[in-house]
């Protein structure tokens, strides 16, 4: 006779594996700022402190050509972005002394081909990305690449209607493999795209003028079927290029909980995570459409155009991971919610941030321990963060306790699904810096680990203060999450 603990104690796990990848997570619309490259839908999306819109940038074709033709009517933050174009020596240098072991970053796709399709990539726009990931090398730091942060140059959008445009699938492709070929073994780990399931800005996701089109909710559909098949279309190419290369799907957590525990808010919550999480994981993991996807489409009359070859190319190239970026938890009742991503009530028991985005560690781990149920692929945290309003001190820092606090709880969830069998290989916080945010391209809300002295319309000094989570952080990697 023996302990079954004792026979299977290479599985348990105790805590965060050795070489775990902690790092923290930008994006280059965020970040970079416009310098030396095209423009995109993202630096349209301009801060006005008067329009309380929740979230920005679903431009229609005359609010985009009036942006265009006269930007002096507006402040676009994203244009300057944090500048970490020119600043990420300095930036890279001061990650480094938190010990990062990964940096999550994109590539921008109008860095590259400043148009999306130009005829020959921009020699400058790839030679900035070898001494980003040269430098990162120096301070060893593990580059995971994300290929399209939401970011897609203009005329690709107003032109074309984004991914639903074979010419656009192809410049994606034609862009995904020109950096795949030149940094070959240098990244390992890719994302061909942010949050394939946060379709909501359709204009940014998909590159879709949203009056240009009829139909725009099976439009969207149609362009993520595109998205299915660009991204299989580069694990193929990449898994080529670089046999070590692994590629990730990756989702916003919106995993909803029923309101309460009458059978229709039970089944709408099981319907919401389907049809707005499940079905993208489903496809890019399982390799297929899965039922209830195909029933929902029939209920709704929505016609998918699927080319020959195209399923069977999805079913080939599943990802090798998911990417999960996680911040908060919301409950949905039947009465009060539809099916639309984000259309949710705020669950009662829980506290929330200035924008009423709830904290709940709980619900991270619930999400990770059923992610592995279905899938069983590694899994890494791609963003979680805590944004707030905050000020500089007298003493140049900011004591964010409550950003430790949630940090801290959140790791600690993550340490508790590997303790239960869960293989996570990466956490990356969101986000090393104050950035500009993405989705109300605010300055305002904060979620760095390290103060930017960078007011909403980009007044300030732009010197970069380390918060007091920014020491926090540094003893959690300095332990390897033993001590949090
Ligand atoms: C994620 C995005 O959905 O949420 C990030 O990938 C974004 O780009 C983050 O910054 C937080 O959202 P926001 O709107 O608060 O910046």
């Amino acid at each position: 006779m023996a302990n079954l603990l004792d026979i299977e104690k290479s599985r348990a796990h105790d805590g965060f594996p050795e070489g775990f990848l902690w790092g923290a997570a930008v994006s280059a619309k965020q970040a970079e700022g416009q310098e030396g490259r095209g423009l995109t839908v993202a630096d349209l999306q301009n801060f006005d402190p008067n329009d309380k819109t929740k979230v920005k940038g679903d431009y229609s074709a005359q609010e985009i050509a009036d942006r265009l033709e006269h930007p002096e009517k507006y402040w676009f933050p994203k244009k300057m972005g944090i500048e970490f174009y020119r600043r990420y020596p300095e930036d890279i240098e001061l990650l480094s002394g938190m010990g990062l072991r990964c940096f999550r970053f994109s590539i921008a796709w109008s860095r590259i081909f400043p148009n999306g399709d130009d005829g020959m990539p921009s020699e400058e726009g790839l030679a900035y990305y070898d001494a980003l990931l040269d430098c990162l090398e120096a301070h060893g730091m593990v580059p995971i690449v994300t290929l399209y942060h939401d970011d897609m140059p203009v005329s690709l959008a107003t032109k074309y209607n984004g991914f639903l445009s074979k010419h656009v699938r192809e410049a994606y492709v034609r862009y995904a493999e020109t950096v795949m070929r030149r940094y070959a073994g240098r990244i390992r780990y890719w994302i061909p795209v942010n949050q394939i399931n946060l379709t909501r800005v359709g204009l940014s996701s998909l590159g879709i003028v949203r009056d240009t089109v009829d139909d725009l909710d099976a439009k969207k559909l149609q362009a993520v079927h595109n998205k299915f098949v660009v991204c299989a279309r580069v694990a193929s190419l990449g898994h080529k290029i670089d046999p070590e290369a692994k590629f990730g799907a990756m989702l916003a957590d919106f995993l909803v909980n029923p309101m309460t525990c009458k059978p229709e808010d039970v089944i709408l919550s099981t319907q919401k995570n389907q049809m707005t999480m499940y079905f993208y994981a489903d496809v890019q993991l399982r390799g297929r459409y899965p039922g209830y996807a195909l029933r929902s489409f029939a209920d709704n009359g929505v016609k998918i155009e699927v080319e020959s070859g195209e399923l069977e190319l999805i079913a080939n190239n599943t990802m090798d991971f998911l990417a999960i970026s996680y911040y908060n938890s919301n409950v949905v009742s039947a009465e009060k919610n539809s099916m639309a991503i984000g259309d949710s009530v705020v669950n009662p028991y829980l506290e929330a941030n200035p924008w009423g985005w709830t904290v709940n560690p709980t619900g991270l781990l619930d999400g990770f321990l059923r992610y592995w149920d279905r899938y069983g692929v590694p899994l890494m945290i791609a963003e979680n963060g805590f944004g707030q309003v905050e000020e500089l001190g007298s003493d140049n820092t900011v004591h964010d306790d409550y950003r430790i606090a949630y940090l801290r709880e959140h790791i600690a969830a993550i340490g508790e699904a590997i303790r239960q069998g869960v293989d996570v290989f990466a956490y990356c916080a969101w986000s090393p810096i104050d950035m500009v945010s993405s989705g109300t391209s605010e300055m305002r809300k904060r979620y760095g680990l390290i103060y930017n002295d960078q007011d909403d319309f980009g007044n300030g000094t732009h010197t970069r203060y380390p918060k007091d989570s920014y020491r926090w952080y540094k003893q959690v990697i300095e332990t390897n999450g033993r001590e949090l």
